[in-house]
């Protein structure tokens, strides 16, 4: 048998949501009722029009005429252009600067198999774990610096004093609910241009910002097209988490230190590790930019914000200081009385309550627990009452 590749033992033993999960499990085996505002999956069900044009794509399948093969690696052009289309239609990209994907996980995971490792690497703190531990699987484990979000910042990422190559910035964030000022954004894109970075935008909820003057996109950013690559996913805006669809931003004029065209080279791997994703979920994806479609999705991203919005003004009305929770689903909750996050989690579930302690995001999510408001009014209702009694 061959030797493990060495990396993958300095993960963390356990993905950090497996051991909240294990006591949450145990909990339940005493027959309560866990009130789960943990969760970042979705709850509600599919929009009907997404349903339809998978239903109408397998009939397709059943024709010789209309039956599909091996699609391309990158995705349907008819799905790259309604993107184009409805969410840059102002910023002049070609269709061939699109590729879809098989969800961000896949794409934020294997982006970084792109790039040397010895590629210096920046990742927030608190953040979605993934990041960390695909460079740790890259072998980057002792090149990763932590850019903190703190409180006195407001949970803005501060600019380095050392030269990065590589920096994930993630905005409507995930876990603090906040999105990144405009300033904050152009101080990382006119870094990235000093210092020849990269920067991998994270939008995975960005269907979920309502605020006028909230950047929506990194390419709101003068210069960001010549530093920047975005992804954004069909999961948290339309429900997509099991169907599994995404899609990456890579400008063509974006180069390596090597000169070589980053765009290219995402084309290049993917059609060797890749074989894109299936025509149906591509077809339900595309259904989501239809007039109908939009108001379908529009109504369930409406329903989990006023969800939200109960969540951080009930919390408010106790006496929690929260952040987040008015452009994203996620309410950032400080922990009362300096309690340790992982005890408060305690202290919650105890109530049944089941939230993310800030600490699987990161160190400097210490203090913190993350509450979603993917959960039912219901379940938000019933958790509130149980925080006023503890
Ligand atoms: C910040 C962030 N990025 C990416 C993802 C992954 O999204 P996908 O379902 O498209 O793989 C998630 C999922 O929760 C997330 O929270």
């Amino acid at each position: 048998m061959p030797k493990i590749n060495s990396n993958l033992l300095k993960l963390k033993k356990d993905y950090f949501f497996n051991e909240i999960e294990k006591k949450v499990l145990l909990k339940k085996q005493s027959k309560a009722k866990i009130l789960n505002l943990g969760i970042g999956d979705i709850t509600q069900p599919l929009a009907p029009i997404v349903v339809e044009a998978m239903k109408k794509a397998a009939d397709e399948m059943k024709e010789e005429k209309t039956l599909k093969g091996y699609g391309p690696s990158s995705g349907y052009a008819f799905l790259k252009q309604k993107i184009l289309d409805n969410d840059y239609k102002n910023f002049y990209f070609e269709i061939d600067e699109i590729f879809i994907s098989s969800g961000m996980k896949y794409s934020l995971a294997n982006i970084s198999d792109l790039f040397s490792q010895n590629s210096k690497v920046g990742i927030l703190d608190p953040a979605y774990p993934l990041y960390t531990d695909a460079n740790i699987i890259n072998g980057r484990k002792q090149n990763i610096s932590y850019l903190p979000l703190l409180e006195e910042n407001n949970f803005e990422p501060l600019l380095p004093d050392e030269k990065l190559d590589i920096i994930y910035l993630c905005s409507p964030n995930n876990p603090t609910g906040q999105v990144f000022s405009k300033k904050t954004l152009k101080n990382w894109v006119d870094y990235a241009k000093k210092n020849n970075s990269l920067i991998i935008f994270d939008g995975a909820y960005e269907a979920f910002i309502s605020s006028k003057d909230s950047v929506k996109s990194i390419y709101e950013i003068t210069g960001a097209k010549d530093v920047a690559i975005e992804m954004r996913s069909f999961s948290k805006k339309a429900g997509f988490t099991s169907l599994r669809c995404s899609y990456l931003v890579i400008p063509k004029n974006i180069k390596t230190l090597d000169n070589l065209s980053i765009n290219s080279l995402w084309n290049r791997y993917i059609d060797t590790k890749f074989g894109g994703i299936s025509y149906l979920i591509q077809k339900a994806a595309e259904a989501t930019y239809s007039d109908p479609g939009k108001a379908q999705i529009n109504s369930i991203i409406s329903t989990y914000m006023q969800n939200t919005k109960t969540l951080l003004f009930g919390l408010k009305k106790l006496n929690y200081t929260v952040y987040g929770g008015i452009d994203s689903p996620y309410v950032w909750c400080k922990c009362p009385k300096n309690v340790k996050s992982m005890d408060f989690f305690d202290k919650l579930l105890e109530k049944n309550i089941c939230a993310i302690p800030g600490i699987g995001f990161g160190s400097s999510g210490e203090g913190f627990v993350r509450f979603s408001g993917f959960a039912s009014s219901e379940i938000i209702a019933e958790a509130l009452l149980n925080l006023g009694t503890l």
